[in-house]
């Protein structure tokens, strides 16, 4: 299914108006229940394209069986009336069968059809806990690249290995397309946008920003300020932060490279290094980074 948005026409005349476009296609793919992060994207694409295109698929190879695939929030009505708002051309939401030709997306999973796989960065920090998932989203986001045929794929920080992932399957499968990545938008208390973030109860929601203050805390007060550049020490502000609140689980704290995604023991001030993580409030998971750098 496509839904065109009749765009109102400029007054005063039919020439088209003078613009600073730097992309034809701009392009936001998305599993919907859109938000304050996902419009932010749009509005990027806005600026810099001539036309631009959102799709909304719960794509169901990124999810393991044992997942919320079936219980992802969906609100196509809404998510409609928020694509228009904002201007978007043209929105793609098609079915699990056509995305994977009459099958579920997940029953052929690796045995049949072709998959996109970008080997090595899949497998760490959010492979090591879900190992399917890079997998699903590679191989949705080429079907979607090939269908769209953007100049430009709009994507958040706030996923920032998808990021590095998909950059990597456009550098080496030679794409012609460029990627860029918009900031994380967060709630006042520092809470990242997410979808799932609906899943939370009032108690739930109320500690969910302990991993973004925890961050914060080793940005601010040691790698700032007091000039820590153990990896090691910055982690353990993190954990310490976090543990103040005893129902959360972390799944894992890192301080990786930015584009090999491994491990630094000390953050060199030239390249700076990724600070994620990954925590459970309840039966929620919530993921988020920040940057160690000085920008
Ligand atoms: P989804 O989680 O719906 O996110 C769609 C896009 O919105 C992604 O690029 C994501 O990084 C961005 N986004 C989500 N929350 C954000 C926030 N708080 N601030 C800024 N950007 C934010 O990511 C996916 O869907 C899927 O994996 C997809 C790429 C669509 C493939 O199925």
């Amino acid at each position: 299914r496509q839904v065109q948005f009749q765009q109102q026409q400029q007054e005063g005349g039919s020439s088209p108006p003078a613009t600073s476009h730097t992309t034809e296609v701009g392009f936001v793919p998305t599993m919907g229940c859109l938000h304050q992060g996902h419009l932010s994207l749009m509005r990027q694409a806005k600026k810099d394209s001539r036309a631009v295109v959102a799709s909304i698929f719960v794509n169901p190879s990124q999810f393991a069986a044992n997942e919320d695939f079936d219980k992802y929030p969906r609100q196509d009505k809404d998510d409609l009336a928020m694509c228009a708002k904002e201007g978007v051309d043209l929105v793609f939401l098609p079915e699990v069968a056509e995305m994977y030709h009459g099958s579920t997306g997940t029953d052929a999973f690796g045995k049949v059809g072709t998959f996109v796989e970008v080997r090595g960065k899949s497998q760490l920090l959010e492979g090591s806990v879900r190992p399917h998932f890079f997998l699903g989203v590679a191989t949705v986001v080429s079907k979607l690249f090939n269908i769209v045929q953007p100049t430009t794929a709009f994507f958040g920080q706030k996923d920032v290995q998808q990021c590095v992932i998909l950059r990597q399957m456009v550098h080496d499968l030679f794409m012609p397309l460029n990627i860029r990545v918009c900031p994380t938008v967060r709630e006042k208390d520092g809470l990242a946008m997410s979808s799932r973030n609906v899943y939370l109860s009032p108690e739930e929601r109320a500690i969910a920003p302990i991993m973004y203050r925890g961050m914060q805390a080793a940005l601010n007060e040691h790698y700032l300020k007091r000039g820590e550049r153990s990896a090691a020490a910055l982690r353990e502000v993190v954990r310490q932060v976090i543990a103040t609140e005893p129902s959360v689980t972390i799944q894992y704290i890192s301080i990786a490279d930015g584009n090999s995604l491994q491990e630094v023991d000390t953050i060199d001030d030239k390249n700076g290094a990724i600070l994620s993580g990954a925590i459970k409030v309840g039966k929620t998971r919530l993921i988020d980074n920040i940057l160690l750098d000085f920008k």
